[in-house]
């Protein structure tokens, strides 16, 4: 299994069923299967492998998890060195024209305490975050027809023209190309849009396909037409949820492999009390952290968070995130009186606390653990002096907005 890893690091890419041994070969030694070199032996996939290669090759001093993690932290190390880029998040909207069955503000949640913040109410939200040292804002809410997608762009012209040194983030859902485009014209760099999974059946078991349709191939259809317009994409997928399997994994490590993202974001999935999967299991904190490291492997300048979902399931989860190979956080800059309303799962964390806040407790957890927060856009490394976005950026303040590496001088 090490030569698969060293294979990953090499050529950064697996083929399908190289990353179902993989993951397979994780998932065995995690629960018990084999657990450390002594006990490799006992998994079948680690016997089936070890036969195939050389003898005395393969001859880890430590788990392959461990081996997993340590490079992982490695590559992140290389890249960023101990920085943690950081995204002033501003959930702006609750209303969501869509079902998905994990979702807690689906359409169809009648528990939900809709909101829908005012652009004066956001454009506050980043003056206090820039004063905190945010130079990225995401604008993250549902599929929301109530806001519509011209105010959305006005209020990303006005977002830029005040903090032209900051990069603007948007995380809204599936639109055409037409409106994409608009927003990137009014001056958004970055475009979040999880795939959530990349195996068609999986994705239906997780979205309705009557009343609203949703479908994976409209999904990627979106990715394509924001990594041609010129954002920097996100995408990425929940650990854990119904129905997910090694295989289904694999596809989603293929998929992102293929499209090349600038951010992925992965998270457990949460069960939220007011869904179809109320009662379904979450996914956990170990296997989250194994598929950031994977991830870093695979992608190692990109721009990747230790999530929220992660630090709500393991108090200690956004740490451990970064030190599995993550190398950004989150923090919450909406407004202490909606937090709560945006509840995407069960017992979100930092829901009581003021912006300043969280960032002085994500800041403190970082010292901790021998990391800082930087105040910059943290671009993609590919970004930070190409200015990828030539029309846009190159009248732009180039400080640092912690953009993914390949947009060094652009966005994310
Ligand atoms: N648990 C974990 N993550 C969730 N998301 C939505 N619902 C849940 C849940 N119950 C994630 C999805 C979405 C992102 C904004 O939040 O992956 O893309
Ligand atoms: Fe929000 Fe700790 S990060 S309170």
């Amino acid at each position: 299994m090490i030569r698969l890893l060293d294979k990953l690091e090499r050529d950064r890419r697996l083929t399908k069923e190289e990353w179902v041994r993989l993951l397979a070969a994780l998932e065995a030694e995690a629960s018990g299967e084999s657990e450390g070199p002594g006990v490799r032996e006992k998994s079948d996939s680690y016997q089936t492998q070890r036969a195939q290669e050389a003898p005395g090759e393969d001859t880890p001093a430590r788990p392959l998890s461990k081996e997993l993690t340590a490079r992982a932290r490695e590559t992140a190390r290389k890249t960023f060195g101990n920085r943690v880029y950081t995204r002033g998040l501003v959930e702006f909207t609750n209303y969501c024209r869509n079902n998905c069955y994990y979702c807690g503000i689906r359409a169809g949640n009648q528990n939900v305490d809709r909101y829908r913040l005012t652009a004066d109410e956001i454009m506050e939200c980043c003056r206090e975050g820039y004063k905190l040292g945010f130079r990225t804002f995401v604008l993250q809410g549902g599929e929301d027809p109530g806001f519509p997608d011209r105010t959305l762009a006005h209020l990303v012209t006005a977002i830029k023209s005040e903090y032209p040194d900051c990069a603007v983030t948007l995380s809204v859902g599936e639109r055409d190309r037409a409106t994409y485009q608009m927003w990137y014209d009014a001056g958004a760099d970055r475009y979040l849009l999880r795939h959530e999974t990349a195996d068609p059946d999986h994705y239906r078991l997780l979205h309705p396909s009557a009343g609203r349709p949703l479908s994976l191939a409209n999904r990627i259809r979106c990715l394509r037409d924001l990594k041609e317009i010129g954002y920097q994409v996100g995408t990425g997928f929940m650990v854990g949820s119904p129905g997910q399997s090694v295989e289904t994994m694999a596809e989603d490590f293929v998929l992102i492999q293929e499209l090349q993202p600038h951010m992925v974001g992965i998270g457990p999935f949460v069960p939220h009390h007011d869904t179809p999967f109320a009662k379904e299991k979450g996914g956990t904190a170990e296997q989250t952290l194994r598929c950031i490291s994977l991830l870093r492997l695979l992608l190692p300048q990109a721009l990747i968070p230790a999530t929220t979902a992660l630090g709500t399931i393991d108090p200690a989860g956004r740490e451990k995130g970064i030190l599995a190979g993550a190398n950004v956080v989150m923090p919450n800059l909406s407004p202490t009186a909606v937090r709560e309303k945006y509840e995407l799962y069960d017992n979100k964390i930092c829901t009581g606390e003021e912006a300043a806040e969280c960032r002085g407790c994500l800041s403190g957890r970082m010292e901790l653990i021998g990391y800082e927060l930087a105040v910059d856009r943290g671009d993609h490394p590919s970004r930070e002096d190409a200015q990828s976005r030539g029309d846009h950026s190159s009248h732009e303040i180039q400080q640092d907005r912690g953009d993914h590496p390949s947009r060094g001088g652009g966005k994310l």
